[in-house]
């Protein structure tokens, strides 16, 4: 399996299988992601919430593509109004697809569309696949049950916020990883903007302080899992 990593948000997995599955494509309004949306592919386009810089280039790619949304039941609601193929899930609530295992998460932020359509709760999702459990954590401030989110899976890599100001900023995404115990902590949703400016050095060795792994991925970087 494979993850990319587009900046901000936005990640690619690659199964074994081939599946390609996008996470909050926000690309060609990303002063950082050397990626357009006519060069990616997708098989399933996973959204956490309808804030722009997440739902980003979904709809234009879905136009190429013909990908499956998996989203909770208003976003995905709102993914079926605008005539795209869409799963409607909710958290706490798993599914196996094509590719492996999905499950949602509790988030605390908002997720009103572009358009402003209020789109559900905002969410975490879990995939798990060829043996690997993928913890993106959404936009969210830090919370607790993180803990239990951990306990109850045993988190390979966990993509977290740490840009602070909208979500979690870097001493607050520090305790995070402490509360899921990661195998390896990624951090995103930083330096896309001025009022999210942050030093993912600096979060890397705080994390490496605690006793965890942190990988900083390049923008465009792509890694075997
Ligand atoms: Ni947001
Ligand atoms: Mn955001």
């Amino acid at each position: 399996m494979k993850l990319k990593y587009f900046s901000h948000s936005a990640f690619q997995i690659t199964t074994n299988s081939g599946k390609i599955i996008l996470i909050d494509p926000f690309l060609s309004g990303s002063p950082n992601s050397p990626a357009k949306p006519e060069d990616v592919d997708a098989d399933f386009i996973v959204l956490t919430h309808a804030h722009g810089d997440h739902l980003g280039d979904a709809f234009s790619i879905a136009d190429r593509c013909n990908p499956l949304f998996i989203c909770v039941d208003e976003l995905a609601k709102y993914c079926k109004s605008k005539g795209y193929n869409a799963h409607n899930m909710h958290i706490g609530g798993g599914y196996n697809f094509e590719f492996g295992r999905l499950k949602f998460t509790i988030a605390h932020h908002g997720s009103m569309t572009p358009d402003n359509i209020y789109a559900g709760e905002p969410a975490g999702v879990i995939i798990s696949a060829d043996g690997k459990n993928i913890y993106h954590t959404g936009d969210t401030g830090l919370f607790y049950d993180m803990k239990l989110i951990g306990e109850m899976t045993k988190i390979d890599y966990m993509l977290l916020c740490i840009g602070d100001n909208f979500t979690m900023g870097i001493t607050d995404a520090v305790k995070a990883v402490e509360l899921t115990n990661p195998k390896v902590a990624i951090p995103m949703h930083y330096n896309t903007f001025p009022v999210i400016e942050a030093d993912p050095n600096e979060f890397k060795q705080k994390v490496e302080a605690k006793g965890f792994n942190c990988r900083v991925m390049n923008y465009g970087e792509e890694i075997d899992l």
